[in-house]
């Protein structure tokens, strides 16, 4: 099938169709308006390919969820984080020698210009660390205004660097201006996950050793956030990368997008919601009834998506890293027990299986990170961390992608027809 037809009244169009890699196939109607005067209506994008993309590929009714075609199990289990933000945005995995180059260079740009220190202190303590992460990153722009042009390669590429290395610097520093403790600077001597746990938990008066066990599963979590194609935070990095915002703009606005309860901030949420059932004992099924009762606004948060229509396969992952994590810590945590019993509820119960809603990403995650003890609003800021390649290399396809146009909706418009001014006194 090379084309669609399509009829309205006594006109008919032929529409070209696209096929993925995939076999996904898409209706191309760029030019339907041009040709008939008709636009789409598409509410939150649910119908929608914006855009051609090699990065990620999600299949929701398997529950397959790709990089670069490798799947997330294989990556997750064997794979070095960095190994992955080189893996999605080249395409290829690096050589030995390529990771190790990669590394150091991440690793050599950790420290933060010291004058952006005085950035944290304008925030009052009680803010919240993605706010003050956005800003930060925001605010890169203006300490680096020789590597702002999107068309400069190499401004690209040690833009890219900065923001993969400093964000768990930014992110440690924003935790620490909020609990009253000094900033600890970056040792390099330490692998990735390992740098950011030292910044996060070591005090001037006691140092602290990051434990491997802890530091594998920090890895394991970025790489399971590190990209899942058009997502909210991705699409707004792109249409405002589209625009020709630089980089720290464009991924300052995606930290934004990302924070909402909907989207990243749903694991603070789950943590807060599981928390709430623990400490009023009483019947689960109590709450199960209340998110599907349309009267109330709430829901369970941590189930549905809109991709997938069976298990995520990140959520998957993760609750078996949680119960490792917690096992080999030697930790009993009533959330975790509380998540299970839940989700087997769910599991069974119509309204969610007839839905096809299950646990998603954020649901076993905000259990796995109290235990290694991040206190409940930096787990978003964990999401943004793993995120950080992902956004990159999105926001790096759509500039290198000759076809691409400033990002601009249509609407439908509903408002008041042509009326006249009557002046302030008119009637
Ligand atoms: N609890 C109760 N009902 C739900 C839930 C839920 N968590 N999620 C969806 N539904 C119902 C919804 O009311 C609707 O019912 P009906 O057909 O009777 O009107 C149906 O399921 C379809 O829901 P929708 O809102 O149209 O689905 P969507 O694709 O627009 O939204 C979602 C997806 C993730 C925003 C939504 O499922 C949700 O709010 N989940 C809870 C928040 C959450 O866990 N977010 C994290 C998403 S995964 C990570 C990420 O993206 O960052």
């Amino acid at each position: 099938m090379q084309e669609a037809s399509l009829t309205i009244g006594d006109r008919t169009v032929t529409l070209p169709i696209t096929v993925g890699s995939e076999g996904e196939m898409a209706i191309d109607i760029s030019n339907l308006r041009k040709e008939t005067g008709f636009t789409t209506f598409d509410r939150g994008f649910g119908n929608t390919a914006e855009t051609k993309s090699a990065i990620t590929f999600i299949d929701g009714e398997k529950g397959i969820l790709r990089y670069r075609g490798y799947p997330i199990e294989q990556l997750a289990e064997n794979a070095d984080f960095l190994e992955v933000a080189w893996l999605l945005s080249s395409g290829e995995l690096p050589t030995r020698p390529q990771l190790e180059t990669f590394t150091e260079e991440i690793t050599s740009h950790s420290l933060v210009r010291e004058d952006m220190k005085h950035l944290f202190e304008a925030f009052p303590h009680a803010a919240h660390p993605m706010q003050i992460l956005a800003s930060e990153v925001s605010a890169m722009a203006s300490y680096y205004p020789d590597a702002l042009n999107p068309n400069d390669e190499e401004a690209v590429r040690i833009s890219t660097t900065r923001l993969i290395s400093k964000v768990i610097t930014m992110a440690a520093w924003s935790y620490k201006y909020r609990v009253h403790q000094p900033y600890v600077y970056p040792r390099n001597d330490l692998d990735y996950s390992s740098r950011f746990l030292h910044m996060m938990f070591s005090v001037p008066a006691e140092e602290y050793e990051p434990d491997p066990v802890i530091s594998n599963a920090l890895n394991t979590l970025f790489i399971l956030h590190a990209d899942h194609e058009q997502n909210c935070s991705a699409s707004t990095v792109r249409i405002v990368g589209s625009g020709q915002a630089n980089l720290f703009s464009s991924i300052a606005s995606g930290i934004h997008a990302l924070s909402g309860p909907l989207h990243g901030g749903a694991n603070q949420s789950v943590v807060e919601m599981l928390t709430e059932m623990v400490e009023q004992p009483g019947d689960v099924g109590h709450w199960v009834e209340r998110a599907k009762d349309k009267d109330d606004p709430f829901r369970l948060m941590g189930f549905g998506h809109r991709v997938y229509r069976n298990f995520d396969p990140r959520a998957m992952i993760i609750k078996k890293v949680a119960q490792d994590v917690l096992d080999m810590l030697g930790l009993d945590d009533p959330l975790l027990d509380m998540a299970m019993e839940l989700e087997k509820i769910v599991l069974d119960d119509e309204y969610f299986v007839s839905r096809k809603l299950y646990p998603n990403v954020d649901f076993y995650s905000g259990v796995i990170y109290r235990a290694m003890g991040f206190p409940t609003d930096m787990f978003t800021v964990l999401f943004a961390i793993g995120r950080m390649p992902g956004w990159i290399a999105q926001w790096n396809e759509m500039h290198r992608d000759p076809t691409t146009r400033i990002g601009r909706p249509r609407q439908i418009y509903t408002g008041e027809t042509e009326r006249n001014y009557p002046g302030i006194d008119g009637s």
